[in-house]
This record gives C-alpha cells, structure tokens and sequence, in this order.
C-alpha cells in the first residue's frame, strides 16, 4: 500500500502564483524516491505543501498518508502522523537545544499516539537512545547540548537532521537537501542515513542536485522536476542521463 500519495497537487504562493502545477507521485514504505530538477522549479515549494507550511497553498488536488486525507491538516499534525521534513535551510532555534528539541517533538508524536494524553519517554530511555543514535551517526555529544542548529556547521546541521530522523523514526521522510558546501563525509552522512533508516516502516523522498548523494543511496525511482511538474520518472539510471545531459531537453518542453 503506498503510504504518501500526492494527487494531481497544484501549489500556489500567497500573490496567487502557481508554484506546483499539478503533481502525482505515490512513494511507499522500504522505497527511496529522488527529485531532481534546476533551480527555482518548485521542489522546496513542493516540499513544504506536503509539511502543511501555510504561507504555500494548496489549490487543487490532495495528500494523503496512509489513505488518510491530510491536505487540510497543520503541519504538527502532519508530524504526529509520521512525516518528517529536513529543510534545505534550517533555521535556528536558539534556547532551545538539540536534546530537549528532540524530546519535545518525540512527547508531542507519543501524546498524539495515545488519544491527546500525554505519555512522555522515560528520561534513561530517551538518553540512552539518543546516545545510541548519536555514535552510530557519528554526531560529536557536545552538539546535544547546543541550540539547535546555532552556528552549526553545514555538515553538523546533516548530521543533526538525520540524527532527528533516526529519533522521530517518521513513516515518510522528505529530505530537501543543500546543493553545496557539503564534503565527502556530509554527503555520506546523509546517503547513509537514508539507507539505513528506510525499511518495511519508512520511505524517503530526497530531492537533491548531487547525483552523488544518489549514488551512495541508490534510489528506487528518480523523477525530473521542471517548472512544478514531473516530466519524466524512471529508476536511477535517469540520474546518471541527467549528470549527462542536464535539463535541457526537459526545460525546452516545457516552454513549448
Ligand atoms: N515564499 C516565497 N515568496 C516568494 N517567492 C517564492 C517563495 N517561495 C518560493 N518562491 C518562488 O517560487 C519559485 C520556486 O522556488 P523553490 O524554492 O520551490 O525552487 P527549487 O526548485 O527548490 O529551487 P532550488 O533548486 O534552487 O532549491 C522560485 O521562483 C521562488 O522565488
Ligand atoms: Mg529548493
């Protein structure tokens, strides 16, 4: 059964300009999907729509996760029922650390799991948890105490994303990823993380510029991007003929 499936989704900004020009993809659990696509054709609009951010609105079509019909809900709805965006510039949230960020939105998804009744993690659960996770993700424990993400570099801000995603364990993971300044390791942080976290109980959309990071992530299905619509799908091959080729091809249609 798919688990996120977007329908014919248009998406506009608040002057009215359509963003997203109607938009069906269906990805299922165990399965990686990849956007591709040039810059400024939508897909951190199309991103943020699937969250529920409120200044992108949805004008015609739906979202539904799980069957349900989510297209109306807020976004911390949306989260409570297991999806989970990595923005392509997170902000930070100073006096709020890493540590009590990541028990906070893991008691809100528990309360809405149990009926609106709080039920918060155990403090030596959560710990030990969290500690788990940070050294098998290689994130150094002096980031936990920190502000989320204040003056964090661009590899620690992938390393506490993923981190947040191996925490939260969301049914679906969006993963609006940075087209530069990230090294070698960043990039293998985040291809690595997404591998290890997609299972029989999560599936990832990446959208990305970097045929690298699909490289080390070897994607189910990769779908070209251009002026708001998907114009082309195929398996990870279609990144390799991109690299090649670019978007031209797809861009002079679109025009047409
Ligand atoms: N809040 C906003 N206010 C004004 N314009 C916006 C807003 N959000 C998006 N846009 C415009 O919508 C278009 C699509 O932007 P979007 O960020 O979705 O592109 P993108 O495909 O993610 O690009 P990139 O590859 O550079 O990340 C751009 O022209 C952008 O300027
Ligand atoms: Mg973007």
């Amino acid at each position: 059964m798919g688990t996120l499936k977007l329908e014919n989704l248009h998406v506009a900004l608040e002057d009215g300009t359509e963003i997203v020009k109607g938009v069906d993809l269906e990805v299922g659990l165990n399965e990686v999907h990849a956007i591709m696509g040039p810059n400024g054709s939508g897909k951190s609009t199309l991103s943020y729509a699937i969250m529920g951010h409120p200044a992108y609105e949805i004008t015609e079509g739906r979202i539904l996760l799980d069957g349900e019909d989510i297209t109306e809900l807020p976004a911390n709805e949306r989260a409570e029922r297991g999806l989970f965006l990595a923005f392509q510039y997170p902000h930070a949230i100073p006096g709020v650390t890493v540590t009590s960020f990541l028990r906070s939105a893991i008691n809100s998804i528990r309360k809405a799991r149990n009926g609106g009744v709080d039920d918060p993690i155990a403090i030596p659960e959560f710990r030990k948890t969290l500690l788990g996770e940070m050294d098998r993700l290689k994130v150094s424990r002096e980031l936990a105490s920190r502000y989320l993400n204040d003056g964090f570099s661009g590899g620690e801000k992938k390393r506490v994303e993923i981190l947040q995603m191996a925490m939260l364990k969301p049914r679906i993971a969006v993963l609006d990823e940075t087209d530069s300044g990230l090294d070698i390791d960043a990039l293998r942080v985040v291809a690595s993380g997404v591998r290890e976290l997609v299972s029989p109980q999560m599936g990832a959309l990446v959208i990305t510029h970097y045929k690298r990071i699909l490289d080390h992530i070897e994607p189910d299905r990769v779908h070209v991007f251009v002026d708001g619509k998907i114009v082309k799908s195929g398996g990870p091959e279609l990144a390799d003929e991109l690299e090649v080729h670019g978007y031209e091809e797809y861009e002079e249609a679109a025009v047409a």
